[in-house]
């Protein structure tokens, strides 16, 4: 995998004078089957979330409230993701560095993960992931 496997998914988008209405579905604007879902929130200023990388977990971001971003790095490029909108969502497949950062106040980060959580998933220091995706071996 590589940056250039990351998506940004615009997600339907119902508006009314009532309040607004967007959804996802799983193996739709989310291309997986969901196997967990959490959010991250009360996020104290400067703080950082997620710098780290999953070996098998691909994961979908969407900012249900606020702004943040969100970097992802391959070991070689780095890009980043400002999410602003509650209607996109970013699609993060397995293998790659992922960090979330800049969150405004009252933000509420969504992920759709399809993997169960499993700390052994995790690789988080970045030397132990840019040397694992140079030998291929993530
Ligand atoms: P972690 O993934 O380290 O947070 P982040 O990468 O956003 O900084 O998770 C923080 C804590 O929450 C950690 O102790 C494990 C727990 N956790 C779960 O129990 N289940 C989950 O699905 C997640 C994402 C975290």
């Amino acid at each position: 995998m590589t940056i250039d496997d990351v998506k940004l998914v615009e997600l339907p988008r119902f508006n009314d004078p009532r309040g607004n209405l967007s959804f996802v579905e799983q193996n739709n604007h989310i291309p997986f089957e969901i196997q967990r879902t959490y959010w991250i929130y009360d996020v104290p200023g400067g703080e950082n979330r997620g710098g780290h990388a999953y070996k098998s977990t691909s994961e979908f971001i969407i900012a249900i409230s606020g702004s943040f971003d969100v970097i992802v790095d391959d070991g070689e490029q780095r890009k980043t993701y400002t999410l602003n909108r509650s209607y996109y969502g970013l699609y993060i497949p397995k293998g790659l560095w992922r960090q979330i950062e800049n969150f405004s106040t009252n933000s509420l980060a969504l992920e759709f993960a399809d993997t169960k959580y499993d700390r052994s998933d995790y690789i988080e220091n970045y030397d132990e992931y840019s040397r694992l995706k140079s030998n291929g071996e993530i």
